[in-house]
């Protein structure tokens, strides 16, 4: 999702964060892994290695070894004793520290006996659901070394790029971490091979770069891939393996429609160049089957398509109760499709600093369309703007557009602005729901705001090409082939929250806002697996709908004893939620 509309939030103060937590349950572990064979060895446990073969395994890795501090420990140990406010929410400064992870909750066990926790001006600090080791992997045999040292040990594995994840699937306690945050390398290629059959201009990313390294790049050499509207996020991380949804997938597709090659290090320590010719079972689950379950990237290719330039305008209404807002989400909902010859995407969020059913919501728009100018940009959403401006108690607050190289467009700022403690959940939401019955869209914003909730965040980013991509065989769940937009419902809380409070929160999604979100989305609807719920309590149809069957077969035959296990991934129902113990 857009930083800039955080930015934008953040600056109107309209996130008074609200109060509570959540927590990715961590089972109690005493104990359980000695007496049971099927449980990691973490330490304590007679297999767990010694003092002298983690330094063995330090010389492996030429020293890149490291024992992972968690973030607010970390913080507590700069000069003067703290991170600044800019250090705790920069994405930028997390990605080079292994025990951190974005959103901090993923930091924290909080149903441990007792929780351990590491909050950030706590005076105690527990290593909660953080890493123990992380290789900080420079090369291929660093990570080889580290795949086959956790096999050997029969330890958890966790492997992170940037921690950016919103499902803590980057993040485990008692566990080895390869960290790929160090390979940055990236090459663009006018030609590139698959076999000796040139597939065309494509560009090279290793798993450590992030996505404003990749349109910097791609500026200076003339190209544009289809990536995400973040700055930080890792393409060739997480960000790919679940799809990689983007502002010009209605022009190009998903992100993993455009991936052509990987290289990547599986289970049993072997580099695997993987595309359609090569390990096509593990090319066809790379993309779309879910991130941190197949083994460890080094690198993705991505076709790259010649630079235009693009429009992009922001503009922010309120609505001055929930009556309002509903009835401004029904006229948004007739309006979905105005982009859609002029292949335009759109981020659209509801966002509300109360939860008073007479205090005002923002709807924050911002929208993308190829090869325009500011007003015609401005001219596909007039329809929009005149209808809502004609209804009472709606008005404009601000509308800023701009204009340029595509690369600039969709890297609107240089960091992204992280640090809380946030779970979501979220559905696909299909073309035939906005088409169909436009006014069901406004009664739904209408219960979820009434019930509360503060955050709903529309993504545009499907039709167009998306659905054209349909009979792409990957494992992109098809319920992205039929839909218009992801809607995701964001839940929060501050360190103040107490257990209970973190509790009911991490459940809210199922049990509040999902049955009212159905009436949308319809039951057993698609969700995008990297903006998800890890509590999902049928995952492998809500996550990976019809090709789940075959990602368990694929995951059998690279990745046999399960070494990469993450919550809601594929092979997670075998393993209780902490991933330490078979169930
Ligand atoms: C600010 C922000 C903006 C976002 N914007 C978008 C967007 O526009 N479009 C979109 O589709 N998504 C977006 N996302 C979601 C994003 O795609 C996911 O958070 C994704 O998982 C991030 O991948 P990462 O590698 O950067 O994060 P990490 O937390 O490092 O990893 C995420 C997952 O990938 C795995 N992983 C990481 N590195 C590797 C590797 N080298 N090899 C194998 N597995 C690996 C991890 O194990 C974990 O399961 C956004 C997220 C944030 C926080
Ligand atoms: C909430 O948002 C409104 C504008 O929508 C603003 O006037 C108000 O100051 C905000 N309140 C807080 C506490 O941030
Ligand atoms: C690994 O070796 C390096 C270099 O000798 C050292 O600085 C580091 O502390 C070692 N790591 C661990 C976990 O001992
Ligand atoms: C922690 O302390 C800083 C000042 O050092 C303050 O700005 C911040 O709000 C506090 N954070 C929490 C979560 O209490
Ligand atoms: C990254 O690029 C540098 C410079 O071209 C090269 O020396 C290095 O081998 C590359 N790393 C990998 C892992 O390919
Ligand atoms: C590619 O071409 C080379 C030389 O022409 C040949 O030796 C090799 O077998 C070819 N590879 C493939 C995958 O076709
Ligand atoms: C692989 O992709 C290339 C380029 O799109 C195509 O020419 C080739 O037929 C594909 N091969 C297979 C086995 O799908
Ligand atoms: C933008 O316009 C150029 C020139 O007409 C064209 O070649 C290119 O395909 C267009 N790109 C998009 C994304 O529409
Ligand atoms: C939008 O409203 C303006 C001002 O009322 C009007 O001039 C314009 O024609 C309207 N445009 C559309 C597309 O309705
Ligand atoms: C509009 O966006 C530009 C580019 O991000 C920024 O420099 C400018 O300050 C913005 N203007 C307003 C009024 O927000
Ligand atoms: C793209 O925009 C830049 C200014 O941002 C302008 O200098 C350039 O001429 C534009 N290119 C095209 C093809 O319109
Ligand atoms: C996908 O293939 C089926 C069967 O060949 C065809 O009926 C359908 O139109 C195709 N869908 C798209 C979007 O191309």
């Amino acid at each position: 999702m857009p930083p800039s509309l955080y930015q934008a939030t953040f600056e109107m103060k309209s996130f008074a964060a609200s109060l509570i937590l959540f927590c990715y349950t961590l089972l109690g572990l005493s104990g359980k892994a000695e007496a049971n064979p099927t449980c990691r060895n973490i330490p304590g446990s007679a297999g767990f290695p010694s003092p002298g073969t983690w330094d063995a395994l330090n010389s492996t890795v030429s020293g890149r070894l490291v024992k992972v501090v968690p973030f607010a420990k970390y913080c507590h140990s700069l000069p003067g004793g703290a991170c600044t406010d800019e250090q705790w929410t920069s994405a930028l400064f997390r990605s080079t520290i292994p025990g951190a992870m974005d959103q901090v909750n993923w930091e924290q066990s909080y149903d441990s006996t007792p929780p351990s926790l590491c909050l950030r001006n706590a005076t105690t600090c527990g290593q909660g659901d953080v890493p123990l080791y992380s290789v900080e992997a420079e090369t291929v045999a660093d990570i080889q070394a580290a795949v086959k040292f956790a096999s050997k040990h029969n330890l958890r594995l966790a492997v992170k790029s940037t921690g950016h994840d919103y499902l803590g699937r980057s993040t485990a306690a008692h566990s080895l971490l390869i960290h790929t945050a160090n390979m940055r390398n990236i090459t663009f290629a006018d030609e590139f091979l698959i076999g000796n059959h040139s597939v065309g201009s494509a560009v090279t990313l290793q798993s450590g770069v992030h996505i404003r390294d990749l349109y910097q790049a791609g500026k200076q050499n003339g190209k544009i891939a289809v990536s995400g509207a973040a700055a930080t996020v890792s393409p060739a991380g997480g960000y790919i393996q679940g799809g990689g949804h983007s502002a010009l997938s209605p022009t190009y597709g998903l992100a993993s429609d455009n991936a052509l090659e990987f290289k990547m290090v599986v289970a049993n320590g072997d580099l695997l160049q993987v595309n359609n010719m090569s390990h096509p079972d593990l090319f066809y689950a790379l993309r779309g089957g879910g991130s941190g379950s197949w083994g460890v990237i080094v690198s993705a290719t991505f076709r790259t398509f010649p630079t235009f330039n693009a429009s992009t305008s922001i503009i922010i209404l309120a609505a001055s109760n929930n009556d309002a807002a509903a009835t401004l989400a029904t006229v948004h909902a007739q309006h979905i499709f105005d982009m859609d010859s002029v292949r335009g995407a759109q981020y659209f969020y509801f966002l509300k600093n109360s939860t008073d059913t007479n205090a005002p919501t923002l709807l924050a728009l911002v929208s993308y369309i190829p090869n325009t100018t500011t007003s015609q940009n401005l001219a596909a959403l007039t329809p929009f703007l005149n209808a809502s401006l004609a209804l009472p108690d709606i008005s404009l607050l601000t509308q800023n557009l701009t204009y340029g190289d595509i690369n600039d467009v969709l890297l609107l700022q240089a960091d992204d602005s992280v640090g809380t403690n946030t779970v979501l959940g979220s559905r696909l939401i299909p073309e035939s729901t906005y088409r169909d019955s436009p006014a069901t869209v406004g009664q739904v914003y209408k219960k979820l705001l009434d019930g509360g909730s503060k955050v709903i965040l529309g993504h545009m980013v499907a039709g167009g090409k998306v659905a054209e991509n349909a009979n792409i065989s990957s494992a992109v769940t098809p319920a992205w082939r039929t839909a218009k937009a992801h809607l995701v419902l964001t839940n929060d809380w501050t360190d103040s929250a107490s257990l209970e409070e973190i509790d009911t929160l991490r459940k809210h999604f199922q049990t509040e806002q999902l049955p009212i979100l159905e009436a949308m989305s319809g039951p057993n609807a698609g969700a995008y697996s990297n903006e998800a719920d890890p509590l999902e309590p049928d995952f492998k149809t809500t996550l990976f709908g019809p090709n789940y069957a075959k990602l368990s077969t694929i995951k059998s035959k690279y990745d046999p004893a399960d070494l990469f296990i993450v919550a809601a991934g594929v092979g997670s129902e075998r393993w209780d939620e902490s991933g330490l113990c078979k169930v």
